[in-house]
């Protein structure tokens, strides 16, 4: 039997504050429990996750580097670093995996600084303002994308 796809899912700078991290942005729940709840979602949908975080650019880009030959798709809430960093753009540009950014919060309706993303141009969907649901929504669309090869 063929191995089932398996999806990186990478959280960036003071995701594991969540919880404690100005909860009226962010909301309540961990980020243990987004993880629990995504692993609960990838199990229905037949694929396998790994779910890593760091406070560290290189770090992140590093992992995005070794995905290209261990993951079938990135799905990523690069925090701060998506408004700054060139770095993890190309790191998933090189990829060439399919990558949707994910945000907690509706960037559109904050401050002008997160208006930009420098990642959205290697993500082939971004979701943003739905709360930790937005993590399901984009497993549910990668699950589409791995099947369809689209
Ligand atoms: C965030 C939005 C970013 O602007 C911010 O820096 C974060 C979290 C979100 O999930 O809403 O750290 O990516």
């Amino acid at each position: 039997m063929p191995a089932e796809p398996s999806v990186l899912i990478l959280n960036g700078p003071n995701l594991n504050m969540l919880g404690v991290r100005e909860p009226d942005v962010y909301g309540s729940e961990t980020l243990a429990d987004i993880e629990a709840a995504c692993l609960e979602r990838a199990s229905d949908l037949g694929l396998t996750v790994e779910f890593k975080q760091s406070n560290l650019e290189g770090e992140l880009v590093t992992w995005i580097q070794a995905a290209r030959v261990e993951h079938d798709g990135i799905i990523i809430n690069p925090a701060a670093y998506t408004h700054t960093s060139v770095a993890l753009l190309d790191a998933l540009v090189l990829t060439q995996l399919p990558v949707i950014e994910v945000h907690l919060s509706n960037v559109h309706r904050r401050e002008a600084f997160r208006h930009h993303s420098y990642v959205s141009q290697a993500a082939k969907g971004v979701i943003c303002g739905l709360g930790s649901h937005g993590y399901l929504l984009a497993l549910d669309a990668m699950a589409r994308i791995i099947e369809d090869d689209v």
